[in-house]
């Protein structure tokens, strides 16, 4: 496996797999990887000739008050498992490899602003996280030069995010997802996990039973959206949750009218100070 920390490394290797007719695939990460992210790889792999995986902890999607600085960082311990699933590439830039010249880590150079959805759900806790994200997936989509992208459907609204900014900007790369990976209790996988003791954890489980129960609710028949939303989020904050939403939307994150026969429901709950995300796509 390739170990690499430049762009100018990156991109001499790439054009050179290129020239030989490769495929590329992408996994784009912030490290700590867990099992989730080992199938992104695999999938990849799957998807092309060649997969690239790359590991930054990206400070401009984080805002004031977050967990930039603790965020886990494990690089030797990330290369060990890609290397143990034959990753062809590790990406692992240093700050300063991307954002060259920035006194404020990134903040004071080109973002990429998606208007609208970048404001709801997600983006409404946490102002200018997904111009940070847009921001360094683009960054990471004109370095890495590959044909497809994969991302995990666990960030269900950066996906989304993702998607339209590649139509939009007329990047010639395909985005594919793969299904939110799961612990044996439902738990959906997240690095932010690491955060949880493991009372924490057993007790998290329920977050996916919550949205179960929607999704239940909705294949019977039931269309009072807020309501459902409302005895869910009751329903957990009595268990010691905080919950910041749950959300029944259409799939592509507008508000669901009645006749609706497909939703995502979404959520963002608070477990002492670890926020977790997960969601539930429905078809009728
Ligand atoms: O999903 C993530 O881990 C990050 O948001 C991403 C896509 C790697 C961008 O930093």
């Amino acid at each position: 496996m390739n170990r690499i920390k430049t762009i100018s490394e990156l991109r001499k290797i790439i054009s050179d797999y290129k020239r030989l007719g490769k495929t590329i695939a992408f996994v784009p990460t912030m490290g700590n990887l867990h099992q989730g992210h080992l199938q992104l790889v695999s999938m990849a792999q799957k998807q092309a000739d060649i997969v690239v995986c790359s590991i930054f902890v990206n400070p401009l999607q984080f805002g004031e008050g977050e967990d930039f600085a603790q965020y886990p960082r494990t690089l030797d311990d990330d290369c060990h498992k890609l290397q143990k699933i034959a990753c062809d590439i590790v990406f692992a830039p240093a700050m300063s490899e991307l954002y060259p010249q920035s006194k404020q880590q990134g903040q004071d150079q080109t973002q990429v602003v998606l208007p609208g959805i970048s404001d709801i759900l997600e983006g409404a806790s946490r102002p200018g996280h997904f111009t940070g994200v847009a921001t360094i997936v683009a960054k990471l989509f004109n370095i890495v030069q590959a044909d497809k992208a994969i991302f995990g459907a666990k960030d269900y609204q950066q996906l989304q995010i993702i998607k339209q900014f590649v139509k939009d900007l007329c990047f010639p790369i395909e985005i594919l997802s793969h299904p939110i990976v799961r612990e044996a209790n439902g738990l959906a996988m997240s690095s932010r996990n690491a955060y949880l003791s493991k009372e924490q954890r057993a007790q998290a489980a329920l977050i996916q039973q919550s949205l179960q129960k929607i999704a239940q609710q909705l294949r019977a028949g039931a269309r009072n959206y807020q309501q459902l939303e409302n005895d869910a989020q009751q329903l957990l904050d009595a268990q010691g949750f905080v919950s910041d939403y749950i959300s029944i939307r259409c799939p592509d994150l507008s508000l669901p009218e009645e006749h609706c026969r497909d939703w995502v429901v979404l959520a963002a709950i608070k477990l002492g100070s670890t926020r977790l995300l997960d969601n539930i796509e429905v078809s009728l």
